[in-house]
């Protein structure tokens, strides 16, 4: 059976990763929930920080495979599959199942998003959930475009201390869809899906969006 979690239409999750709702994106956060809002969305949210959400994947996570040996990911699809992942695990996957829209809001910390969102992907993406069918013809596990959350949207956004001049094709930090490419391809959870990113500089210019690149 194809893994597949058709969205509610209108339906979004914003998730949000910064310590301070006194900071630039903690007011992107609160802006761009409200706009979205206003124009009929249903915006549901995880302000991650907020929530104190345990970003660390471990054997809490594995139900009734907790301490049994065998592979991480697999055992974390088991536990999906038998409804024994963690609730807080559940009720993210819930909300990522009925959103056609998926916004992905950070700061750049070390060319990457900050660490609980990357425990965010390792929990909440899960095989049997976000990925695992097989190629029925081929036998091997579909990638890219065929996961669970396919057909979905993403946009990404993210503010970064450096500008163009460093964070460009040429410059010395690499560009950006280079340094996001793991994420936009495989761990917005969209496998496949439209993904566009947007980014702001806080230097030399807060509040001015940058740059917008579809992939
Ligand atoms: C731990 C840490 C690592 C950072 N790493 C980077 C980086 O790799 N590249 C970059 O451009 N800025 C980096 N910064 C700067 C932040 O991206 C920048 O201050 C932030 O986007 C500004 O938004 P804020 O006011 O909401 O925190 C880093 C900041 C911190 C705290």
């Amino acid at each position: 059976m194809p893994i597949t979690h058709p969205p509610t239409p209108g339906n979004v999750l914003w998730v949000t990763a910064h310590p301070r709702a006194a900071s630039l994106n903690g007011r992107l956060f609160l802006e761009g929930v409200d706009a979205l809002s206003t124009r009929y969305y249903q915006v549901a949210t995880s302000d991650l920080y907020a929530q104190g959400f345990n970003a660390v994947l471990g054997d809490g996570d594995l139900g009734d495979l907790a301490g049994v040996p065998g592979n991480l990911a697999v055992q974390a699809g088991e536990s999906y599959a038998a409804g024994q992942l963690p609730a807080d695990v559940q009720a993210e996957q819930a909300k990522l199942a009925a959103a056609e829209l998926l916004v992905l809001q950070f700061p750049l910390w070390w060319y990457g998003p900050p660490a609980i969102l990357k425990g965010w992907f390792d929990r909440v993406l899960t095989d049997q959930f976000a990925y695992g069918d097989l190629d029925p013809e081929l036998g091997v596990p579909r990638r890219y475009g065929d996961g669970g959350l396919a057909g979905r949207r993403a946009l990404v956004i993210v503010t970064a201390g450096e500008d163009e001049r460093s964070i460009g094709p040429r410059g010395i930090s690499g560009d950006l869809d280079s340094l996001l490419f793991p994420l936009t391809t495989g761990c917005s959870g969209t496998r496949g899906s439209r993904c566009w990113i947007c980014m702001w500089c806080t230097t030399p210019m807060p509040w001015i969006p940058r740059r917008w690149t579809r992939r």
